[in-house]
């Protein structure tokens, strides 16, 4: 074969990769996630693999209120296996935390295993950031009524989730991160987004997401997954 040919047979089988890589991808055949999935979590070392990721999700995993950083706290292991998969892998751009979450920073798929297992087991923020519409206003009943005709299927009824699909836990979660994550996720800028999650929401306008959102962050956390209360500090990191 002539080595134009070669190079042209090259670029030919290289640009559909390129591209196939900057669609959306909602799930990862094989790999890291999966070997995760399998093992058998250290919290031992989950703690010690969580001390870096303390600095932004805070020794509680409670994120902040403002939205800049999610809470992680009570996650199921699935999901948050999922994510870091996906950011690991460059599915979903985290360009804030990329370099942290490295296998070269914190390990492999034992590691993920075992920060996710420690995570999933932190007490919940009692506080969290919420949307500006109380109970008995009518933007807090439309966003209820958005919510049970466009999310239990996937969340549950009371944002909980189901942790063997990889559904997200999202009541408790701060409104401003959930809000860009939902944006995000219509808008086709959350790559590793669920499919069926986009083409339900697809119709959403800025309003009918403000609204729902807001009353996902005011769903009440049952109080077993809470903490005792907000200035409550993580005893491991004393
Ligand atoms: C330098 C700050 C920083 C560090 C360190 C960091 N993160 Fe993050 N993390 C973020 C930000 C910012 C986001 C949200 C990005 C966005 O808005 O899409 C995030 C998102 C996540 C998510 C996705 C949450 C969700 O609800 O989907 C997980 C899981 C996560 N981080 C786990 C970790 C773990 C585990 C570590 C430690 C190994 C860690 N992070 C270290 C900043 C950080
Ligand atoms: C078909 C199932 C499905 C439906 C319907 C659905 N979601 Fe999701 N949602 C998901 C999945 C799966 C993810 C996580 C995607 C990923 O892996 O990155 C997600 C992610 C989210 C996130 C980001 C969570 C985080 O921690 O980053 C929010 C917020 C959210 N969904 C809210 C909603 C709301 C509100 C509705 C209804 C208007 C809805 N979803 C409908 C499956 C669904």
């Amino acid at each position: 074969m002539k080595k134009s040919t070669l190079t042209l047979l090259l670029v030919v089988l290289l640009i559909p990769m390129v591209s196939v890589n900057a669609q959306q991808h909602w799930m990862n055949e094989g790999g890291e996630r999966e070997d995760a999935m399998t093992l058998t979590p250290n919290l031992e070392n989950g703690l010690e693999v969580y001390e870096v990721c303390s600095g932004c999700h805070l020794p509680e995993g409670w994120g902040t209120q403002e939205g800049t950083f999610p809470q992680l706290a009570g996650q199921h292991s699935s999901v948050s296996i999922k994510q870091l998969d996906d950011i690991r892998e460059l599915n979903r751009d985290n360009p804030t935390m990329y370099p942290f979450a490295l296998p070269r920073s914190i390990g492999g798929a034992q590691s993920l295993a075992d920060v996710v297992a420690y995570i999933e087991k932190l007490p919940m923020n009692p506080d969290n950031g919420k949307g500006e519409w109380a109970a008995g206003t009518s933007e807090f009943k439309q966003g209820k009524k958005l919510y049970l005709d466009n999310c239990i299927q996937c969340h549950g009824e009371n944002g909980e989730g189901m942790a063997d699909k990889f559904y997200p836990l999202i009541m408790g979660q701060h409104y401003k991160y959930m809000l860009r994550q939902f944006e995000w996720i219509r808008d086709g800028k959350r790559r590793n987004a669920n499919p069926d999650m986009i083409k339900q929401i697809a119709s959403f306008n800025d309003k009918d997401m403000q609204m729902v959102i807001n009353y996902v962050s005011r769903i009440p956390v049952p109080k077993d997954m809470v903490a005792p209360s907000k200035d409550w500090m993580n005893p491991d990191f004393d």
